[in-house]
């Protein structure tokens, strides 16, 4: 087998500090805004309860997959298919997809993560009196001050990435996910003090299952993917990096639990919040259409004019800080994103880490100055690399191991640090959720997706 691990590629230095830099992929804009708004879209907690179960039953287990993979290969995600597969092109195919995914999301993701900066800024300089530049900064719309932003976000992603797993990645996230934490519990025990929290409460906790739907099940698995870093390879690329005392079951559940516990935690600001704003008198419903605003609306718009409503030195702290908490979401999990295609190209193409850091920075920072413009972009980098291209990857994923590595293969690699496992009923438990359910599961959301897409 083609694996030898080259002893220079980094590794880990600590267990938590694998864990947090893999909950910092997790939890991103996906977990502080994408959670909160599709629950309040999608009939509250039935949207919970429906997307708790596609994490447990397909995203836990891919997970595990994707770790043990990264792990017993010590290589990108391209590196690992072709090592497993004895360089089976067709294999290599689904590493290249995730690169792909990689460089495409994050395109897009930059440009939001640059808005989250561009308002950190507009909130202050807004309490300074400097209003209209402040509606400057704040317009989503401006091209040349998105690309600005843009570009300032994807140079702090390659400054950290460039200093390398442990050195880099691993200090940053563990140094930036407290304070994350933090910002998170206080936000929401101000935000409890206002009113009309605990209406927004009350529609988190009470569920609608009317909304259940064939439709709300793909939104739900889609948001899974994306929320836990899934199918693209991310989570191989960091397993990669980490070594055999490591017991990979125990660390998957934990940042499977962190990562829904903190989209859970974050729907405890932002619902409540938005009903915050409602009680001051902003609009949340289209007026028209009766429905929630898009989730741009509310969080670029919403939010910061109830910031604004709350006014003074404690509006602005509270909009600097929900902007700060949003922001550095994003940047642990950009890093996680640029990491796939860097990790390929040092691997694969013998360059340095610098030299493809800012080599893979400098095309994506190039297409996010396009999207920056373009921001009809966004909507449809979506649909192609994370609607669909997470789940298929997922998929992909599965089928490989399932059927062509085999689920005996994986189970003795993470033996590696879980000695009892074979005591234990993960070994069929998982088998049967990686080789049946979660690709049956998987294809059925995505033929489903394709099936409407052609008007069914
Ligand atoms: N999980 C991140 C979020 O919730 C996004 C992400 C997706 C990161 C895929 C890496 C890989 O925002």
């Amino acid at each position: 087998m083609a694996s030898t691990p080259t002893s220079n590629r980094g590794t880990w230095n600590t267990k938590i500090g694998f864990i947090l830099a893999a909950a910092g992929s997790a939890v991103g804009l996906g977990n502080i805004w994408g959670f909160p708004t599709q629950v309040a879209d999608n009939g509250g907690a039935a949207f919970i309860l429906i997307y708790l179960l596609c994490c447990l039953i397909v995203g836990f287990p891919v997970m595990v997959a994707e770790f043990t993979i990264g792990r017993r290969t010590q290589k990108n995600p391209v590196g690992a298919f072709k090592a497993l597969s004895n360089g089976n092109p067709l294999a290599a195919l689904i590493g290249y997809w995730g690169v792909l995914c990689g460089l495409m999301i994050l395109s897009f993701y930059v440009v939001i993560s640059g808005w989250t900066l561009a308002y950190v800024f507009e909130e202050l300089l807004f309490f300074i009196g400097y209003e209209s530049l402040a509606e400057t900064i704040g317009d989503l719309g401006n091209g040349p001050k998105n690309a600005i932003f843009t570009l300032a976000f994807m140079v702090l992603t390659v400054l950290i990435v460039t200093g390398g797993v442990s050195q880099g990645i691993e200090r940053a996230t563990k140094a930036l996910m407290p304070i994350l934490l933090a910002i998170l519990v206080v936000l929401i025990i101000y935000i409890f003090t206002l009113d009309g929290a605990t209406d927004g409460l009350r529609m988190y906790v009470s569920p609608d299952f009317s909304t259940v739907s064939g439709g709300l099940v793909l939104s739900a698995l889609g948001q899974a993917f994306f929320s836990l870093s899934l199918g693209m390879g991310a989570l191989i690329t960091y397993g990669s990096y980490l070594n055999k005392k490591q017991n990979i079951v125990e660390s998957a559940a934990y940042v499977t639990i962190f990562d829904v516990g903190i989209a859970i935690i974050a729907g405890l600001l932002v619902i409540p919040a938005m009903f915050v704003a409602q009680a001051a008198g902003v609009q949340i419903f289209n007026p028209e259409t009766g429905d929630l605003f898009s989730s741009v609306t509310l969080v670029f718009d919403v939010l910061p004019e109830m910031f604004h409503n709350v006014g003074g030195i404690i509006g602005m702290l509270l909009g600097v800080t929900f902007f700060i908490l949003l922001g550095l979401a994003a940047l642990t999990s950009s890093i996680s994103l640029l990491e796939v295609p860097v990790s390929y190209v040092i691997d694969e193409h013998n360059v340095r880490r610098k030299k493809a850091a800012w080599m893979v920075g400098g095309i994506v920072g190039v297409i996010g100055v396009i999207v920056s413009f373009e921001l009809g972009l966004i909507d449809l980098f979506v649909f192609i690399f994370n609607e669909i291209g997470l789940p298929l990857g997922g998929l992909m994923i599965c089928i490989f191991l399932g059927y062509f590595w085999k689920t005996e293969n994986a189970l003795l690699e993470m033996k590696d640090g879980f000695d009892n496992i074979d005591n234990t009923a993960f070994g069929p438990v998982w088998t049967f959720f990686v080789k049946f359910v979660s690709p049956l599961l998987i294809a059925l959301v995505l033929a489903s997706m394709v099936w409407g897409l052609f008007g069914g």
